[in-house]
């Protein structure tokens, strides 16, 4: 049996790793090694209880720090752990310091690199995930492309060798949690939010302004509140009760959050998953941001983008998106067709 090392490190990879390791382990020998770049409770174990996923063979506990301080560690730890387990290929998802430092310590084994949710762009270098993300399509050897975007943004870039398109493996994931809560979901007058980019939280200024006009809306505000933007407030001794119309609450689960946004009229995040959710369970979203790489999610105003003009808000939670693209983030079967395709390749190799 062949043998494949995943990286996962931060609370989006350990969704996307729930359906591939399933997929996986079917024909692999799995070993998962966390970088321990998210390790709160609620940011990490909780997923691998709920999901039913194993327990990482390796806790390599990086924890917080500042990008270049935090990437050179895992670089090193990972690069030790790949000595001693001398994998056939190492797999990586997405674009967070983990990611990157998985990637780069498995190309300079000459270990072949995967990358799952290859060839997203936001075309802003500003964010360290897309340094992240065009680093590591650059040095991968078998890029799983969600989308015909993120296909064509590979081939812009150059990258045509062993780019497959297959559909997105968060889409696997939300089809679980349906299948787990059923349809029978009322929706509330109530808006889900979830904030953690640097641009939206670490300028106490806007913080508190969003978090101000999100306190005025005409609906109850959930905010299960990101580690980051929590401490942010914390630190800055920011008294969060007088935002009383905003019920701040820890991360919750993967289920309990895809049931919070069946839930909701309309979703405001800056998150890349959770905008891809909304869209995927027919949800309203309003992104912080001023670009996204889930393009797709603006048609017809099933997203709209919103950085400046936060007084719009208001409006823009009452627009009733137009008529919905259905499949443009694959079958549901994400999963499988990679294991497939690493399997069938990987053995020409
Ligand atoms: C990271 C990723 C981002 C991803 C997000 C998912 C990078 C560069 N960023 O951002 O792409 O969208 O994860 O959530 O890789 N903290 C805790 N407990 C935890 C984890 C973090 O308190 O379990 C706090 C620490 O103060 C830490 C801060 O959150 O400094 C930021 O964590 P970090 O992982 O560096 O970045 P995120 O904002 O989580
Ligand atoms: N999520 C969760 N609990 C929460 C907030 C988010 O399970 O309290 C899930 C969400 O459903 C999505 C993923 O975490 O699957 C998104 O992660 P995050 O927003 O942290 O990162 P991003 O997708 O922006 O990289």
């Amino acid at each position: 049996m062949k043998k494949i090392c995943v990286i996962i490190g931060a609370r989006p990879q350990f969704i996307k790793h729930a359906p591939v390791e399933l997929a996986l382990k079917k024909i692999f020998n799995v070993i998962s090694i966390h970088t321990g770049q998210h390790y709160d409770e609620k940011m990490s174990d909780i997923f691998f209880k709920q999901l039913n996923m194993d327990k990482p063979a390796y806790m390599l506990e990086v924890g917080s720090g500042s990008h270049g301080k935090q990437t050179g560690i895992m670089l090193e730890k990972i690069e030790e752990v790949l000595l001693n387990e001398k994998p056939d290929a190492v797999l990586v998802y997405g674009d967070t310091n983990s990611t990157l430092s998985g990637a780069l310590a498995a190309s300079k084994l000459h270990i072949p690199v995967i990358h799952i949710e290859a060839g997203l762009r936001s075309y802003n270098k500003l964010m360290p995930e897309e340094v992240n993300r065009i680093l590591t399509d650059h040095i991968s050897d078998f890029l799983f492309a969600p989308t015909d975007t993120a296909v064509s943004n590979l081939l812009q870039e150059g990258i045509k060798k062993s780019v497959y398109k297959t559909g997105d493996v968060m889409y696997d994931t939300v089809l679980l949690a349906k299948k787990v809560l059923g349809e029978d979901v009322q929706v509330k007058d109530q808006v889900l939010v979830t904030l953690h980019r640097p641009y939206n939280t670490d300028n106490l200024v806007r913080l508190t302004q969003i978090l101000t006009i999100l306190n005025g809306l005409k609906y109850a505000i959930i905010f299960p509140i990101h580690p980051r933007t929590r401490n942010i407030l914390k630190a800055a001794n920011v008294d969060i009760s007088i935002f009383d119309n905003i019920d701040f609450i820890d991360p919750v689960s993967y289920f309990d959050l895809i049931r919070f946004q069946m839930e909701s009229k309309c979703i405001i995040t800056d998150s890349g998953g959770v905008q891809k959710e909304a869209y995927l369970l027919k949800r309203k979203c309003i992104t912080l941001r001023s670009e996204t790489e889930w393009v797709e999610t603006l048609v017809n105003g099933w997203n709209t983008l919103v950085f400046e003009d936060l007084e719009k808000l208001s409006i823009l939670v009452e627009v009733q998106p137009g008529s919905y693209v259905d499949d443009v983030y694959g079958d549901g079967h994400a999963a499988e067709e990679i294991a497939a395709l690493i399997d069938k390749n990987l053995k020409n190799d």
